[in-house]
C-alpha cells in the first residue's frame, strides 16, 4: 500500500448527479469535521466555468449537506478548481496536470458513466496524471462477469491493484461495519454462529420510493446489479465470514472473498424477479420492461460453517417501507417443555441497517405474567441508535485519500460475487408484477415459507 496521502482529489463528473447527491456533501463534511484541505479539481465536459461548479456546490449542500455551516461550504469553495473537456481529448489531461499544481499524490475519483471508466483510465495514465495517484471507481462495477473482467484488465493497464479503490458505500456504513464489530468483538455468539444453531438468514432491504428519475439508468440494471450483487453480498460477507488471521486490510478482504466463492452460483429455482405496477410508466422505461425492481434470491454457502443454512435475500422499490435489516434466526428448543404451541418465532438476532436507525436487537420469549406458563415474545435490545454522525461516503473519501483500503471491493472479490449472480442475468425469468407499497410479488413467500415467512423490518 502506497502510505503517501493524496494530496488532490480530481472529481471526474464533478458536473453530474452522484457529485451533487453524494460526493460534495461528503466533502463538506470532511472539511468540516476532519480537516480535509486538499484541491478538488472537478472535470466534466458540461461547458460550465469554475463559478458556475461552485453554484452547484452551493445547491448540492443546501439539498443534501449542512447549509448551516456555511464556513465549511465556504472553504470547500475555496478549494475548488475545474477543468472542462471531453475525456476523450488528450488536451482535458494536460489542463488537468496544470490545475493539479505541485500535487503528486492526486486521487481520481471516477463519478462517470461506467461505458467511461476505460476512456478516462487511458486518458489519465497517458497524461502522466497516474503516477504516485489512487483511483476511486464508482459502482456498477462492470454489468456482469466477462465485463468486470475486461475492466479490471483496463484499470490495470495503469494502475497497480493497491491503487484501485472500488467503492460500495454500503461498506462505509456505520451499523454495516457493526455487523462485523459485533460479531468478533463477543464471545457469546461465536459458539451459536453456526449450521448446528442457525436455522436460516434473512436479508431485507426495502425502499419505499421508486427510480426516482434514474429510470435510463434503471432499464439498464435491474435491481440484481443494483444491490445485490454488491451492497447486499457484502451484507452477506459481514455475517458469514471466518475472523480475519492477523491484521491489516487484507487479512479481512481474504475472508470475505472466500465466502463469495463458497457462494453456488445462482440458478432460476433460487430466484424471484418482480416488477411494481407503475414502473414501465417511468421516464426513460420501455414500455414493456421487463427489469426487476424486485428480487429475492436463495443462496447456497457450501462451507463447513454455513452448509445447508438457507440464506434469503431480497430487495425492492417501491416497497411497504424503507429499511434495510438482517435476521439471523436460532433452531428452536427441542421440546415445548410448558405444552405451549410451537411459538411462531425462534430466537432470533436482528441487525437493523437503517437508514433511520441502527439496531442490534436479539429475540427471546419469556413467560407472560399470571398463573399459566405460557410465554411471549421480547426483544433485548443491544444497541438502538441514530444513524450514524459520519456518512458512508464522507467515511470512504477519507479513508481513499489516506489510502485504507479495508473498506473498498477488491479485485477478485468483485469478480467472485460476479460470479454468484451471473447465470441468472442472462436467463429467461419472468418478471412477477407487485402492487406499490407492499412487499413484493406474492411469488416470493414460497421461498422463506419453511422458516417462518418473510419478516418485515422492524420500525424501531
Ligand atoms: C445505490 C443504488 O447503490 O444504493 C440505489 O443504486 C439504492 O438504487 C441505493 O437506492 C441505496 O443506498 P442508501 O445508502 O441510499 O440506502
Amino acid at each position: 500500500m502506497d502510505a503517501a496521502a493524496s494530496d488532490a482529489l480530481v472529481l471526474f463528473g464533478a458536473t453530474g448527479d452522484l457529485a451533487f447527491r453524494k460526493i460534495f456533501p461528503a466533502l463538506q463534511a470532511l472539511v468540516a469535521r476532519h480537516g480535509f484541505e486538499q484541491p478538488v479539481i472537478g472535470v466534466a465536459r458540461s461547458g460550465w466555468s469554475l463559478e458556475a461548479l461552485r453554484q452547484r456546490l452551493g445547491a448540492s449542500i443546501d439539498a443534501h449537506g449542512d447549509p448551516a455551516d456555511r464556513a465549511a461550504t465556504g472553504r470547500l469553495s475555496a478549494l475548488l478548481r475545474y477543468v472542462d473537456g471531453d475525456y476523450r481529448d488528450a488536451d482535458t489531461y494536460r489542463r488537468l496536470r496544470e490545475a493539479m499544481g505541485v500535487a503528486r499524490h492526486p486521487l481520481h475519483y471516477l463519478a462517470v458513466p461506467p461505458s467511461l471508466f476505460p476512456t478516462v483510465i487511458d486518458g489519465i495514465g497517458d497524461s502522466g496524471c497516474a503516477t504516485g495517484a489512487r483511483v476511486v471507481v464508482e459502482k456498477p462495477f462492470g454489468r456482469d462477469l466477462a465485463s468486470a473482467q475486461a475492466l479490471n484488465r483496463a484499470a490495470h493497464r495503469v494502475f497497480a491493484e493497491p491503487a484501485i479503490f472500488r467503492i460500495d458505500h454500503y461498506l462505509g456504513k456505520e451499523p454495516v461495519q457493526n455487523l462485523l464489530f459485533f460479531r468478533f468483538a463477543n464471545t457469546f455468539l461465536e459458539p451459536l454462529w453456526n449450521r448446528e444453531h442457525v436455522e436460516a438468514i434473512q436479508v431485507t432491504m426495502a425502499e419505499a420510493f421508486g427510480v426516482e428519475g434514474r429510470g435510463r439508468f434503471y432499464e439498464e440494471v435491474g435491481a440484481i446489479r443494483d444491490v445485490i450483487q454488491n451492497h447486499l453480498l457484502q451484507v452477506v460477507a459481514h455475517l458469514a465470514m471466518e475472523p480475519p488471521v492477523g491484521e491489516g486490510s487484507e487479512a479481512l478482504r481474504d475472508e470475505k472473498v472466500k465466502v463469495f466463492r463458497g457462494i453456488r452460483p445462482l440458478v432460476a429455482a433460487d430466484v424471484v424477479r418482480g416488477q411494481y405496477t407503475g414502473y414501465r410508466a417511468e421516464d426513460g422505461v420501455a414500455p414493456d420492461s421487463q427489469v426487476e425492481t424486485f428480487a429475492a434470491v436463495r443462496l447456497h454457502l457450501d462451507s463447513w460453517r454455513w452448509a445447508g443454512v438457507p440464506i434469503l435475500l431480497r430487495a425492492g422499490k417501491r416497497l411497504a417501507a424503507t429499511a434495510t435489516e438482517v435476521r439471523v434466526f436460532l433452531k428452536r428448543p427441542p421440546q415445548q417443555v410448558f405444552g405451549e404451541a410451537v411459538p411462531a418465532q425462534s430466537n432470533y438476532f436482528r441487525f437493523g441497517l437503517g437508514p433511520d436507525r441502527m439496531a442490534i436487537a436479539i429475540g427471546a420469549r419469556a413467560k407472560r405474567p399470571g398463573v399459566g406458563m405460557s410465554g411471549e415474545d421480547v426483544e433485548l435490545l443491544v444497541c438502538n441508535e441514530r444513524g450514524s454522525q459520519m456518512g458512508a461516503y464522507e467515511r470512504l473519501i477519507g479513508d481513499a485519500m489516506r489510502g485504507d483500503p479495508t473498506l473498498f471491493a477488491r479485485e477478485d472479490g468483485v469478480e467472485a460475487a460476479w460470479r454468484i449472480v451471473d447465470p441468472i442475468l442472462a436467463a429467461p425469468m419472468p418478471t412477477h408484477p407487485y402492487a406499490p407499497d407492499s412487499w413484493g410479488p406474492v411469488e416470493a413467500d414460497a421461498q422463506a415459507a419453511a422458516c417462518g415467512g418473510w419478516r418485515a423490518p422492524q420500525r424501531e
